[in-house]
């Protein structure tokens, strides 16, 4: 799997240590609260068990799959629900976790759909964040660290379904994916 991976971007060392930081981040802004922890499946599912064991304050957990690529590499711009929550929004303080922001479709529909159904405060937090890519008005309020507009694979993020077991972020070699 591994000499499928052109270059490493960020080691499994350096995604802990930005996690780690941020959980302390996270701690601080919801000191007292309690906080509905929203992971984005399924690319949000490794950051998120990684980022909530450094938050320490009561967080409750709960996982929306929404899915706007269709198998492609390219957003398709529709997003689906594939899996609602359980939890009811309406007055909650919300933190929505995500492994990357590249279109930012995903993310606007979220945040649209929270606000609609009358979330108290949003707070967005991304490992990654693709500037290059956006196509919708949004951004997050936190931000592990900044990609170039490169096919970047692990830790959650999928080509064709592989790849979301490394414990590191890398760029995938072109001959794999063209
Ligand atoms: C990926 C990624 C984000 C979203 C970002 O999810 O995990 O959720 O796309 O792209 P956007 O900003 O252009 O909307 P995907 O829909 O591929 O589902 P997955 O998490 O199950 O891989
Ligand atoms: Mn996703
Ligand atoms: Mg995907």
């Amino acid at each position: 799997m591994h000499n499928e991976i052109e270059e490493i971007l960020f080691t499994e060392d350096e995604i802990q240590k930005q996690t780690k930081e941020l959980g302390q981040t996270i701690t601080k802004q919801f000191e007292g609260k309690f906080p509905l922890a929203i992971g984005v499946l399924k690319g949000a599912m490794p950051f998120m068990s990684d980022l909530l064991k450094n938050v320490n304050t009561h967080v409750e957990m709960d996982f929306m799959d929404v899915s706007s690529y269709g198998g492609g590499m390219e957003s398709s711009g529709e997003v689906r629900i594939v899996k609602d929550l359980n939890t009811q929004v309406k007055g909650r303080d919300l933190l929505i976790i995500e492994d990357i922001i590249d279109s930012g479709l995903t993310l606007g529909y979220l945040v649209d759909l929270f606000k609609h159904r009358g979330a108290k405060s949003i707070t967005i937090v991304t490992l990654l964040d693709k500037p290059s890519g956006r196509k919708a008005d949004v951004s997050a309020d936190l931000v592990g660290f900044e990609v170039p507009d490169a096919f970047v694979v692990g830790y959650g993020l999928d080509f064709e379904e592989k790849y979301r077991n490394l414990p590191y972020i890398g760029v995938l070699k072109p001959e794999i994916y063209s």
